[in-house]
């Protein structure tokens, strides 16, 4: 059983890490394999109404599965501390359950001053992302295996004490991330890869330079992770039915600002990280179809119908012309493929893009999600 990647088709914040927390539930690991905490992801997990949000931790160790941070993310350790003691606040002992890549960069408090000063040119999450990335490119930055290692020099500027802090409360949960997933990938365990931000935030495929400093796209698990091609069997790209943007850069086809209020309200479109409030636009068919042949996507994984229930106005774009969408009930996203406007909408994305949409998820709880088949439904 080898991976599924679980990638966004936009701009981030498509619903990744609920998706990969329900999908973790029958998997031995899931993993993050690029970005740092830049990523917000808020999961709503044991029927709480109170949210986790999760920046470097995988969100499927809310579920029960290993959580793995890849050696192409970044880490700021300070926030990895917090991060850990805040999930065992909620979930108890996850440290035996963590492993962080020996090859993970770190950011240091440098980066994060350089983000700070730089941000304004396209307005990052100011988490010191970019310049960690960059210094990575450069060879010249620190790794998980240098603070195991004390091979940190005083240039990284880190806090008295931190280095000997992170040692003695995760120095455990370091290793090799590629050797503990080729043994459960040969072992027949199912590893989730969980994508943070989006196809048009990558740094090659994105709108550039209006993009994040890492690969967003299906090449970055493999390096990531330190995997082959062959371990991954399920690219599911996840899209809701209206697509969101922080930072600088346009946002083609934004909503009308009485929609974008409501839709706003409905979906939290809030930054989990920066606080950010979130621009709405409407979904592009022929960005979607790029990003299924960029990815070679399997299916596509269709989020927030709740959040899009309703409406009277609904559109699609596709190739600068606007569609109308029949709205859809919120009655009917508890049973998506069998209501007639939201499986009208489903059956138009799916022959737009010549993908199925392999499962809906319709609330923000982990459990609300619709699987069409079993081939997925297996996973969780
Ligand atoms: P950076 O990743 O902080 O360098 O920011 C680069 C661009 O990516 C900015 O426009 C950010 O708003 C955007 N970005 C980075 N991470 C996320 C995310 O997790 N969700 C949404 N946008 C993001
Ligand atoms: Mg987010």
């Amino acid at each position: 059983m080898p991976i599924t990647a679980i990638l966004g088709a936009h701009w981030g914040d498509e619903g990744k890490g609920k998706v990969a927390a329900a999908l973790s539930r029958r998997a031995v690991a899931c993993t993050r394999f690029q970005g740092g905490p830049n990523a917000g992801h808020t999961v709503y997990c044991d029927h709480s109404t109170e949210p986790m949000v999760l920046r470097m931790v995988p969100a499927g160790i809310t579920t029960g599965a290993y959580g793995v941070i890849g050696g192409g993310c970044t880490v700021n350790i300070r926030m990895l501390l917090d991060e850990v003691a805040a999930l065992e606040a909620r979930l108890g002992d996850v440290r035996h359950r963590l492993l962080i890549s020996n090859r993970a960069h770190i950011i240091t408090p440098k980066h994060l001053k350089d983000d700070r000063d730089g941000a304004q040119h396209i307005g990052t999450t100011r988490m010191g992302v970019g310049p960690a990335y960059a210094d990575r490119a450069a060879r010249r930055g620190y790794r998980v295996g240098d603070v195991m290692a004390g091979r940190i020099g005083d240039d990284a500027g880190l806090e008295p004490g931190q280095l000997e802090e992170f040692r003695d409360t995760l120095g455990r949960s370091c290793g090799d991330d590629s050797a503990f997933l080729r043994h459960v990938l040969d072992r027949g365990g199912r590893v989730i890869a969980e994508g943070a931000q989006g196809m048009r935030l990558d740094v090659d495929h994105g709108d550039y330079p209006y993009v994040t400093s890492s690969n967003t796209t299906v090449g970055a698990v493999l390096t990531g992770l330190g995997v082959g091609p062959r371990d991954i069997d399920e690219v599911l790209l996840v899209t809701p039915p209206y697509v969101t943007k922080v930072g600088g850069g346009t946002l083609p086809n934004r909503v009308k600002a009485a929609t974008e209020a409501e839709l706003r309200r409905r979906g939290a479109e809030v930054d989990g990280v920066t606080g950010a409030v979130r621009d709405i636009g409407w979904l592009d068919l022929s960005w979607l179809r790029h990003a299924v042949m960029v990815n070679q996507a399997t299916g596509l994984l269709l989020t927030k119908v709740d959040c899009a229930a309703g409406f009277a106005e609904l559109c699609l774009i596709d190739a600068s012309r606007t569609i109308r969408v029949r709205p859809w009930s919120i009655a009917e996203c508890e049973s998506p493929y069998e209501s007639r406007g939201l499986g009208a909408f489903i059956t138009q994305l799916e022959n737009e893009t010549m993908t199925e949409v392999v499962a809906v998820s319709n609330g923000a709880e982990t459990d609300a999600i619709a699987f069409k088949h079993e081939r997925v439904a297996v996973l969780a």
